[in-house]
């Protein structure tokens, strides 16, 4: 089994739990976020990719923000999905490592909570900027690598954050959330933020600018990054 299948064997067997917990009102983080994210991206006339689409949310987004937008998935079930929420323009069943456009096509490349669940983040990142026109921006947003390493202690506000092991190690995640009679497993790889600047900067990447969005009602997110946003453009000299 390939690396791309391994992801996407996992988001296949949970799509139908994934659409549902995304498509919920008011139910995951998404929805304290989604504003402060809009005004992140701003408003735009171009070409835009979102990889990793999901059911499409972002791409709706994207779309009221004025982007044309072209939505792609690996699991075909997320791509008709998206479809039929009218959520782009264009759709394509396609992994982040091997997306079927031509060099230089998108003004924007976005991933939206994708590159944790991407094993070869490098391989990834490195087509999204072959994608990417010399002038575009790729915008990211991963579960920050502090938050996604640790857990607060206890149910009170002020608990501790508590970070068992090393934060430096590269590790796999697998677990379930259940929220409001909804059930989601989640798996991905955890990793220390140098790994993501780096797979970055490797693939010609500057960082341009870097977000650790909080949200508006108290929350225990607050007090630590539950995300972490950037947005980066290709080095000129790099092509
Ligand atoms: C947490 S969901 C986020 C979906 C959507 N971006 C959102 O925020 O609603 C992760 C998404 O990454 C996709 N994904 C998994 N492996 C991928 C890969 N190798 N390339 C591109 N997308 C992938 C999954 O199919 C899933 O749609």
């Amino acid at each position: 089994m390939t690396v791309e299948k391994t992801d996407q064997a996992h988001w296949a067997e949970v799509a139908e739990e994934w659409i549902a917990w995304a498509r919920a009102p008011d139910h995951d983080a998404f929805w304290k976020y989604g504003s402060a994210f809009r005004d992140f991206v701003g408003n735009g006339k171009g070409e835009a990719l979102d990889v990793g689409c999901g059911e499409g949310r972002v791409s709706r987004l994207l779309k009221e923000l004025g982007y044309h937008v072209t939505a792609a998935d690996p699991v075909a079930r997320f791509v008709e999905a998206a479809q039929e929420m009218d959520s782009a323009h264009h759709y394509e069943v396609a992994a982040a490592a091997a997306l079927p456009f031509e060099d230089e096509s998108f003004d924007i490349v976005l991933a939206f909570n994708v590159l944790m669940d991407i094993e070869d983040v490098p391989a990834a990142v490195k087509e999204m900027r072959r994608v990417l026109k010399p002038s575009g921006s790729l915008i990211v947003s991963i579960v920050h690598p502090f938050a996604d390493r640790g857990h607060f202690s206890g149910p009170e506000p002020d608990a501790p954050f508590v970070v068992p092991g090393s934060y430096f190690r590269r590790e796999r995640f697998e677990g379930a959330e259940e929220k409001n009679g909804l059930k989601m497993h989640f798996a991905g790889w955890s990793q220390p933020l140098q790994d993501y600047m780096a797979a970055f900067t490797q693939a010609g990447f500057a960082i341009t600018a870097l977000k650790e969005p909080a949200p508006q009602d108290p929350s225990r997110w607050t007090r630590i990054p539950l995300f972490l946003w950037l947005k980066a453009r290709p080095f000129p000299s790099d092509r």
